[in-house]
Parts: structure tokens; C-alpha cells; sequence
């Protein structure tokens, strides 16, 4: 039976054969070759200072071109260490490393799209990548805002899924830090079945793990999820994202993914933070952050000037000022670069703030308090 990756995937993108880079041939072959001269390496590595110090030296090489052992570590990450045991992977989840979840987003757009004839769905307020990511790929979007509680209006996006190929969901949504109702993503699921795949951008996700939806990928295989080691691991600068999709998505994805997406040396952070030992820093800070971020908004909601600071469930905390004193540019003024979410009516005027170190957070208490 034909998939609904099958049904939305382009003819163009179906007959593709992926780039038959060195490191995939090799790996296809299973081949234990001693002498390696079939990608216009150099033999021998360069020493630039200490730099080449890695793992294992073998930086003249091109890495592996879809990193395995990242992306089992990963998949361990899931399975064991997230709170609830609900967040298991299903038995057909595939997951692959990639760089930041930016490019999960570029991929998936990429592959189930064809610019002038299809249209993804967005939910403003919410990240902005997924607009622009089907707009440089000349792909329409689809634009149901969130409700006034920042949830879905389920009504109004079931009536463009006859016509979508991806709607983009984040959760928790940056920049309103709420989480998606998980009954409405499982209603959401049921009406896309055989007309659209679901992403869930799940980049803040150690902040509410126990709201993962990755346990119903089992029930809903046109479920795909996004995450990425930018946020809680605090690894903005490796670049390393995974995309978890069932095997009837992967198979299309990875034809379109890079020759050699993960850098070696990010590849070795990653794995350190992957380790049970990176997991268990990764937690503690996360835990720290959340202390700081819970003090930080109490305090801000004391304010005269302030209507309403929003619940959040990230790292960030996005605040709406009564009146219309423009919080941003003061706070930018004394130096203190917060960010003001681009042309969404329902959050004119906030700002969203993120959570830093206490010392940070308590500068930014005092710029406010001081705001006349
Ligand atoms: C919701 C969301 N998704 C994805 C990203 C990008 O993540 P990455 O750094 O892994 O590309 C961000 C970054 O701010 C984000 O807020």
C-alpha cells in the first residue's frame, strides 16, 4: 500500500538517485580496503597548531556521510534518558543526523514539495524558518494564526489540508514558549492521515520532555519530528540537528540529504554531550536554567509596566508591556539585546527575552525596573 510520503513525494524527487558520494559507495560495498585514494584526499594529516588533535586524526578524510554513531547515540538518548518512558521511538522511526534543525526544515520542504504547485502550513506566531525556507523554494504558505491562548485553530486548518503538503507545528512554540495541547496534535494527526505530513519542532523540547511527541509516531507514521542540540545542550555552534520520520519518509529525505552533512569535529562534541556523563550536565543545567527563568518572570510580572509575562516552557520568556512603550529599544539602548518577534499582530509590542545566567537576568531585572 502506497504511503503518504509516497502519495506527496515529486516524480522529480522519486527518480533521483542520490550523489554517489565516496564515503556513501564504500559504505554500500562493506569494503575493507587498505589503501583509500577514492576521494581526493590528502593521505596524511595536516597539523594546523593542535587542531587536528581529534578523535582519531583523520581530519584529511571526508566524515562518514551519514554519521552513525551520532546518530545511535542519539537514538539511545531517546529511548533511555527521557523522563517519560511514553517517548519511546516506534519500531519503524528512522532517525538521521543533520545540520541544526534549520536544515531538517530546508529538507523536508525540499522533498515533499514542488515550488509553484504546493503549499505548507504555518501557525503564526511561531518560528519563522518555515515560511522562509518553502519562500526561497517558491513554495506557497498557508496561514492559519494560532488562537488567542496560542493553540491550534483546528477548524481553520483542517480546511487547507486538502492542499498541504507539511504543516509545520512547533512545540514548544517559540516565541509564545507554550506547548501544543497534545489532544489537539492527535486530532490534528487523525484529519491528516492520508492528506498531509505533520512536523513537530520539538528544538525546546528538554525543557517539557514529558510533552514529546514521539510516542505517537507508532500511531501516526506521517508524523515527523524535529530536534537539535542548539538549545539545552547549549551546542548552537556545532551545528547538529536529527530529524526522526518513519522509514516511508527517511527513504525520500535521505536522498536529497548532503554528501557530508556533520563536520568530524562537531561530530566528536556531539558524541561527548551524547555520552551518559554530557546527558546527566545537560540535565542539571536545564534544571539550573528553568530556577532562573521561573525567578526571572516572577519577579518581571511584579512590574507596573508589565500585562502579562506568558508561560513558558523553553529557555526564553516572552513578555507583553502595557500601553505602547517600546520595551525593545529601551533595553537595546542599554545594551541589553532582547528581540521583538517580527510582524505578528497578536505579539506586537512583546518581547522575548532569553533566559541567561543569573547575573544577566538580574541586570535585565533592574533595566526594567527602572524603565519610567
Ligand atoms: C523552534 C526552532 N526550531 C529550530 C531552530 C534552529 O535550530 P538549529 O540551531 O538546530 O538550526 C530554532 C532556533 O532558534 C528554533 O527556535
Amino acid at each position: 500500500m502506497k504511503s503518504l510520503a509516497d502519495k506527496l513525494v515529486p516524480e522529480s524527487v522519486k527518480k533521483l538517485i542520490p550523489y554517489q558520494s565516496a564515503r556513501r559507495i564504500a559504505r554500500n560495498m562493506n569494503s575493507e580496503g587498505h589503501l583509500w585514494l577514492n576521494a581526493n584526499e590528502l593521505e596524511s594529516c595536516c597539523q594546523y597548531g593542535d587542531i587536528s588533535q581529534g578523535r582519531n586524526d583523520h581530519y584529511n578524510r571526508y566524515p562518514d556521510f551519514l554519521p552513525f554513531d551520532i546518530a545511535s547515540s542519539y537514538q539511545d538518548y531517546c529511548q533511555l534518558h527521557h523522563i517519560e518512558s511514553k517517548n519511546k521511538l516506534s519500531e519503524s522511526a528512522e532517525l538521521i543526523a543533520v545540520r541544526g534543525a534549520d536544515e531538517a526544515i530546508d529538507l523536508l520542504v525540499r522533498t515533499f514539495c514542488q515550488p509553484g504547485n504546493d503549499q505548507i502550513l504555518v501557525c503564526p506566531p511561531t518560528y519563522g524558518m518555515y515560511e522562509f525556507c518553502a519562500d526561497s523554494f517558491s513554495v506557497k504558505t498557508a496561514i492559519v494564526p494560532l488562537l488567542d491562548n496560542f493553540q491550534l485553530d483546528l477548524a481553520n486548518i483542517d480546511a487547507q489540508l486538502e492542499d498541504t503538503s507539511i504543516v509545520f507545528l512547533c512545540s514548544p512554540n517559540n516565541p509564545t514558549g507554550n506547548v501544543i495541547h497534545q489532544q489537539d496534535l492527535v486530532t490534528l494527526l487523525e484529519a491528516s492521515k492520508d492528506k498531509s505530513l505533520v512536523v513537530v519542532d520539538e528544538a525546546y523540547i528538554e525543557f517539557a520532555p514529558h510533552t514529546s511527541a514521539l510516542h505517537l509516531m507508532n500511531d501516526y507514521p506521517h508524523l515527523i519530528v524535529i530536534r537539535t542540540l542548539s538549545k539545552a545542550f547549549g551546542l548552537a555552534a556545532i551545528r547538529v540537528g536529527f530529524l526522526i520520520a518513519d522509514a516511508s519518509v527517511m527513504t525520500y529525505v535521505s536522498r536529497l540529504i548532503a554528501p557530508y552533512p556533520i563536520a568530524d569535529p562537531s561530530a566528536e562534541i556531539a558524541l561527548k554531550a551524547l555520552s551518559e556523563a554530557g546527558i546527566k550536565q545537560m540535565q542539571q543545567q536545564t534544571q539550573e536554567l528553568i530556577e532562573i527563568r521561573n525567578w526571572f518572570t516572577a519577579q518581571v510580572a511584579t512590574l507596573a509596566i508589565v500585562d502579562t509575562v506568558y508561560e513558558s516552557n523553553t529557555n526564553f520568556v516572552l513578555i507583553r508591556f502595557k500601553g505602547d512603550h517600546n520595551l525593545y529599544d529601551y533595553l537595546l539602548n542599554k545594551g541589553i539585546v532582547a528581540r521583538s518577534p517580527a510582524n505578528e499582530s497578536s505579539v506586537k509590542g512583546c518581547v522575548r527575552i532569553s533566559i541567561g545566567a543569573k547575573a544577566s537576568m538580574e541586570e535585565t531585572l533592574e533595566a526594567l525596573k527602572s524603565f519610567q
